[in-house]
C-alpha cells in the first residue's frame, strides 16, 4: 500500500512537470480578446451626475486597451484601461448604447451596444412665478381672469391656489389663470399661489390681487310708491328695495318742504300725523363708499283733510229679512247692513215687542226673540240714528214664532176615527194597526167603490185622517 502512494506522488510530480513544460512552450501564443461581459451593463443617472461602471471582465491575452464608441455620439462616455466606463457630467439626456473596443498586442475585438447609459432629464422645481400684470380689477358682479403666470423650472405643473380673505369665487386652472366668478364681494383679495412638479410644490406668496370695486347705489324702489291719508294719521312706507354694496345710508328732501316726513337707517320714510294737508313728493338720496344717489321723486304722500260733513243712516237692510224661529226656543238675526256716518245706534219702533220679548242691540242693531214669544208673526219696524240724524224703516224685519211641532200618537190621533174598523177587524188596537199600517193605507186610498176599498161598506176616511195615519208612520209609530 505504501508503495503505491509513493508511486501516485511521482506521478503527479511528473505531470506537474509536463504542465509547466507545455506552458512554458505557450508562452509566445498571444489569445484576442474575446467574451466582454458587464455583470452589471447599464447605468441610469440624472443629467448633471456622474458615475462609473464596474470593471468587466474579459478573455484574452492582457495587457488590454480599451476604447468607447457611443450611440448616439458623445465626448462625454470614456472609458479607462480597466474597462471601466464613466460618464462626464456634462452628459445630456437620452439613452447610450455603448460600444467597447479592445485590444491588446496582436488583436482587436468589438463588443456593441454591451453597455446602456441612461441619462434622465434633470427636473428642475417651479421658480420664479409671475403673473403680468399682477393684479384684475372689476366691478362687482363683473367675472374676469389673469393672463398665464410666466414660471421657470420643469414643466408640467400643477397650480394651486389661496385667497385672504378666503372666497370660493377665485379659482386657477392648469394653466396657472386665475379666475374671478360673479358674485365677488367687494374688496381686495391677495392670491397665493403654489406651482407642483415632481422635483418640488413651491408657494409664492400674494403673487397676485384681486380688486372687486364697490357698486353705487342703483334701482331704488319703494313698493307701493304713494301712500294717501287722512289728516291726523300717521303711516311708514315699506322697505324699500335698492341695489349696491352695503352699507347704505339714507337721506330725503321734500316738495313742498316739510320737517313732518323723515327716513329711517333702512330707508322707510315715516309720515307724522301733523302733516298738514296736501301731497308731497319726496326725493332720496343713498349713499355708499361707491357714490351718492338721489332718486328724485321716489314716493308720494297725500293727506286728505278730513272736514266731510257727516251723512244719516240710510238703507238699513236685514239678510234675511225674516227670523223664523218655533216657540221655546230663542233666536237672534244677523247684524244688519247700514249706510251713514257711522257710529249709529238702533231701537225698535215697533208698539208690539211681544212684552219685551223681541229686543234690539242698540250698537249692532242685532233682534234677538226669547223663548217665550207668543206665537205669531211680528213686522218690525226699526229705527236707526246717528251725529247727522235719525231713519226709521218699517218692516225691516219679520220675526215669526211657529207653535211647537208634536209627534202624532195612536191613542190621541189615531185611535178614535179608527173604531170605524173595530167591528170587522182589530186595527183599533195598537199593536195590530202598528202591524198592519201599510197595508191599511193601502185600503183607505182606494176609490169608494172598487175592489178591497175599507171601510167595507162605509164612507172614506178624510184626507186630514188619512195624512195623521201618514204623519203617524214618519213620527215613528208611537203608542
Ligand atoms: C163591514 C166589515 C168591515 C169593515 C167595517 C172594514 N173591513 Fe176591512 N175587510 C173586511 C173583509 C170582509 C175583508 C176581507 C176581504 C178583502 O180582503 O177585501 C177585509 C180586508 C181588509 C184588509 C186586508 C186584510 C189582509 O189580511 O189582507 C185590510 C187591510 C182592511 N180590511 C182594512 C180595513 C180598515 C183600515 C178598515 C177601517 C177603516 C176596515 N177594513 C173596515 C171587512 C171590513
Amino acid at each position: 500500500m505504501k508503495n503505491y502512494i509513493v508511486q501516485w506522488g511521482w506521478f503527479v510530480s511528473l505531470l506537474f512537470i509536463f504542465a509547466r513544460c507545455s506552458s512554458s512552450a505557450n508562452k509566445d501564443i498571444i489569445v484576442a480578446p474575446s467574451e466582454l461581459i458587464y455583470s452589471v451593463n447599464q447605468l441610469t443617472i440624472e443629467e448633471g451626475q456622474k458615475a462609473s461602471s464596474i470593471a468587466p471582465l474579459l478573455k484574452g491575452t492582457p495587457p488590454f486597451t480599451f476604447s468607447v464608441s457611443n450611440n448616439p455620439a458623445t465626448s462625454q462616455i470614456v472609458i479607462d484601461n480597466q474597462g471601466i466606463i464613466s460618464v462626464l457630467e456634462n452628459i445630456t439626456a437620452g439613452t447610450y448604447a455603448v460600444s467597447v473596443t479592445a485590444s491588446n498586442s496582436t488583436n482587436r475585438a468589438t463588443f456593441p451596444s454591451v453597455f446602456t447609459v441612461n441619462v434622465k432629464k434633470k427636473i428642475l422645481p417651479p421658480s420664479a412665478l409671475a403673473y403680468t400684470p399682477n393684479q384684475l380689477t372689476l366691478d362687482f358682479g363683473a367675472v374676469g381672469n389673469s393672463t398665464a403666470p410666466s414660471i421657470q423650472g420643469t414643466a408640467p405643473f400643477t397650480f394651486g391656489m389661496t385667497a385672504n380673505p378666503q372666497t370660493d369665487k377665485i379659482s386657477i386652472n392648469n394653466q396657472g389663470v386665475i379666475a374671478v366668478a360673479t358674485g365677488l364681494e367687494t374688496g381686495t383679495y391677495k392670491i397665493s399661489v403654489s406651482a407642483k412638479n415632481d422635483a418640488g410644490n413651491v408657494s409664492f406668496n400674494d403673487t397676485f390681487s384681486v380688486v372687486v370695486k364697490p357698486s353705487p347705489p342703483s334701482n331704488l324702489t319703494y313698493s307701493p310708491n304713494t301712500v294717501e291719508i287722512n289728516a291726523g294719521t300717521a303711516v311708514t312706507s315699506s322697505l324699500p328695495s335698492i341695489q349696491g354694496t352695503l352699507p347704505i345710508t339714507y337721506t330725503m328732501t321734500t316738495s313742498p318742504v316739510t320737517d313732518k316726513i323723515s327716513i329711517g337707517n333702512n330707508g322707510t320714510i315715516s309720515v307724522a300725523s301733523t302733516l298738514t294737508a296736501g301731497t308731497y313728493n319726496v326725493n332720496v338720496t343713498a349713499k355708499n363708499e361707491a357714490s351718492t344717489i338721489t332718486f328724485n321723486n321716489v314716493f308720494s304722500v297725500t293727506v286728505k283733510s278730513t272736514n266731510t260733513p257727516a251723512s244719516p243712516p240710510s238703507s238699513l237692510s236685514y239678510s234675511p229679512k225674516i227670523l223664523t224661529i218655533e216657540q221655546g226656543k230663542a233666536g237672534s238675526s244677523a247684524a244688519p247692513t247700514i249706510s251713514g256716518t257711522s257710529p249709529f245706534t238702533f231701537a225698535i219702533g215697533s208698539n208690539n215687542t211681544a212684552n219685551g220679548q223681541i229686543s234690539i242691540n242698540a250698537t249692532t242693531g242685532v233682534v234677538s226673540a226669547g223663548a217665550n214669544t207668543p206665537t205669531g208673526t211680528y213686522m218690525l219696524t226699526i229705527t236707526a240714528g246717528n251725529s247727522a240724524g235719525m231713519a226709521t224703516f218699517m218692516g225691516a224685519l219679520t220675526v215669526v214664532v211657529n207653535a211647537p211641532v208634536v209627534a202624532v200618537s195612536f191613542a190621541k190621533d189615531i185611535q178614535p176615527f179608527l173604531q170605524v174598523c173595530g167591528g170587522c177587524h182589530s186595527y183599533n188596537q195598537y199593536a195590530a194597526a202598528k202591524a198592519n199600517i201599510d197595508n191599511m193605507l193601502n185600503r183607505v186610498q182606494r176609490a169608494q167603490g172598487s175592489g178591497g176599498f175599507m171601510p167595507q161598506g162605509g164612507s172614506p176616511l178624510s184626507k186630514t185622517q188619512i195624512d195623521l195615519l201618514k204623519k203617524w208612520v214618519d213620527d215613528g209609530l208611537k203608542e
